[in-house]
């Protein structure tokens, strides 16, 4: 009995120290090493199968190490990690890998993406349903990173999500090809970005479906008559309407005491959801806004669509 628990706690305390530091290869070139700060950790290295036996030699950053060979263990202390190159005896560079560090249980450690308004560290949006979608995050102060990696699936798996990240490292554009514009969506999208700050790696996750991130472009205003005026659904929005239905909110509001749309009017906000054809009377001075948002989801507005209509000593 002794004797067995014994062995349990053993066991437990040497997968706890084989735990404590992890290997990943994130990418053939991004090997990724989990670790408490204060720990070091030993990390091996492999140049490349075909190299078994031949004579190579390390560097990091530059700087030649001591060790030799296809196969060498370097010490990675704190967030020490970096770039190995191995080379033949000509010093030809063979093939590198960058030695990153992910802190241990470091999602309220992590600080290389910045907190943005009203959601988490990445907001991604859609202007339609296509399965073409945009995220993007913002940099810490004092923390201008890069991206590492991305991965975009569908949590049922299916689906073929390729993302590219913009020339600003600030953001993504995806495609799902296997989106299908009239079905109904089964599976969010899990979306995974590693970013690093040095060689200290970070890694975010959001969770959505198209629905969730939908925000139509800007409706159409366009002046008919003195009077009347034309809305349209934005070019951009799935087609056909009936099938893709947005609700429209409106106000007319006095020119001068507003200064732009945002301004809180008690006036009625009508909805409709169909291209509409609307009357202002008697008046001579306004401002009409408009907005959209999907009629059968409460995703996001557009953004307001404006039109001033100015008297005529009022113009320059
Ligand atoms: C690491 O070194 C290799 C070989 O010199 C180079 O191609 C690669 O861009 C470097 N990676 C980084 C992240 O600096
Ligand atoms: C996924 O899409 C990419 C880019 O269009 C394509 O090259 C690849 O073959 C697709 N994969 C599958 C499994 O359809
Ligand atoms: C849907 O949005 C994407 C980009 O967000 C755009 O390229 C595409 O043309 C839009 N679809 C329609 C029907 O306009
Ligand atoms: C549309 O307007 C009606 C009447 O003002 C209101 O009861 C309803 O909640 C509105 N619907 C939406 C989606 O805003
Ligand atoms: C709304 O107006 C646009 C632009 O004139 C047109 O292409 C579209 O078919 C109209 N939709 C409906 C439902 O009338």
């Amino acid at each position: 009995m002794m004797f067995s628990l014994l062995s349990v706690l053993l066991l437990v305390m040497q997968s706890a120290l084989y735990s404590s530091q992890q290997f990943s290869q994130l990418t053939p070139n991004v090997l990724v090493v989990e670790k408490e700060l204060q720990n070091s950790a030993e990390v091996p290295l492999l140049c490349g199968e075909a190299y078994e036996g031949k004579d190579i030699s390390w560097r990091r950053e530059g700087t030649t190490l001591p060790k030799r060979g296809n196969r060498i263990t370097v010490t990675v202390l704190e967030m020490m990690g970096g770039n190995y190159t191995c080379h033949d005896s000509a010093g030809t560079v063979l093939s590198h890998q960058l030695v990153l560090v992910q802190m241990k249980g470091g999602q309220e450690q992590r600080r290389i993406l910045g907190k943005m308004k009203d959601t988490d560290h990445i907001k991604c949006l859609s202007r339609n349903y296509s399965g073409i979608f945009r995220c993007s995050w913002q940099w810490s102060p004092n923390r201008h990173g890069s991206v590492v990696h991305v991965s975009a699936k569908r949590s049922s798996g299916t689906g073929n999500i390729t993302c590219s990240v913009d020339e600003d490292g600030l953001g993504i554009t995806c495609i799902d090809q296997f989106q299908c514009t009239y079905a109904e969506e089964q599976n969010d999208i899990n979306l995974a970005v590693h970013v690093r700050h040095l060689y200290r790696l970070e890694e975010y996750r959001i969770k959505f479906s198209i629905a969730q991130i939908v925000k139509p472009d800007k409706v159409t205003i366009v002046p008919a008559s003195d009077s009347t005026f034309d809305l349209q659904y934005p070019k951009t929005w799935s087609e056909p309407d009936s099938y893709f239905p947005l609700t429209f909110h409106f106000k007319v509001m006095n020119r001068k005491k507003s200064k732009d749309c945002d301004y809180k009017s008690d006036r009625v906000q009508e909805n409709f959801t169909r291209n509409q054809t609307i009357t202002v009377q008697n008046r001579r001075e306004f401002r009409l806004c408009v907005r959209a948002r999907d009629d059968l989801c409460s995703s996001s507005w557009s953004e307001w669509s404006q039109y001033e209509r100015k008297s005529e000593e009022n113009k320059n």
